[in-house]
């Protein structure tokens, strides 16, 4: 049974008001991810594993730390591009493999359009990235595709997860941690989290 991280960070929560903010633009949208993202990369990584390695400094030799596992970010297309520039900003040699879905309008459930994933796993580590966990059903086919992939450690990173959500890909993945800005209220009827912040993928990019 692994873990649910509601940020508590006064940061994470000021930058989330703004971005809920229907007056907030597109160029202030995107620039909220990426700052959201750096704060909860910092809460996502507290358990990556390091070996000692031993610096020079002007004065001595300071035994150090280098992270050892490759990390693989996962952004599901198109709203979790958002979030790739954030994480990379801590971990630059980050791997970034995408993975396509959106949601059928009529059913909720996710379509998968996009994979290029290498037959073999290239990364130890893999976090996926993606705004919004609203009736989960993405998230849970990303896993299954990284399961499918044989990946073993997998990690999911949002900004907003309903209930709904968060309890269906816990039910279905309960070794996949969840890292998220806010637990929001519910659904409502078309899928869409409340309060929420509307469509992240039509306010990144201008296309709503
Ligand atoms: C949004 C969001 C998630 C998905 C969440 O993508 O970015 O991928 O919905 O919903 P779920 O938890 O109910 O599966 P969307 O389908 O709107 O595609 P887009 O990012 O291309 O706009
Ligand atoms: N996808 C979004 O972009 N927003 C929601 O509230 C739910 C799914």
């Amino acid at each position: 049974m692994r873990k649910v991280v509601v940020s508590a960070h006064p940061l994470v929560k000021h930058k989330l008001t703004l971005l809920r903010d229907i007056n907030t633009p597109p160029k202030q949208f995107r620039e909220l991810i990426r700052e959201i993202t750096v704060l909860l990369a910092y809460e996502a990584t507290l358990d990556l594993e390091t070996s000692p390695v031993d610096v020079a400094t002007p004065l001595t030799t300071a035994r150090g730390a280098k992270l050892t596992e490759p990390i693989g970010l996962i952004p599901i297309l198109r709203a979790g591009i958002g979030m790739v520039e954030g994480f990379w900003e801590m971990i630059p040699s980050a791997e970034v493999w995408h993975i396509g879905l959106f949601r059928d309008e009529e059913t909720l459930r996710p379509v998968a359009y996009y994979n290029r994933l290498p037959v073999h796993p290239t990364v130890s580590v893999c976090l996926i990235l993606d705004p919004m966990l609203a009736t989960g059903g993405s998230a849970v086919k990303t896993v299954n595709i990284l399961k499918e992939w044989g990946a073993h450690r997998i990690k999911f990173m949002g900004l907003i997860g309903a209930p709904e959500g968060v309890e269906r890909l816990h039910s279905a993945h309960p070794d996949v941690d969840i890292h998220l800005a806010a637990l929001d209220d519910h659904l409502n009827e078309k899928g869409y989290i409340v309060p929420g912040l509307g469509d992240a993928g039509d306010r990144q990019f201008g296309t709503g």
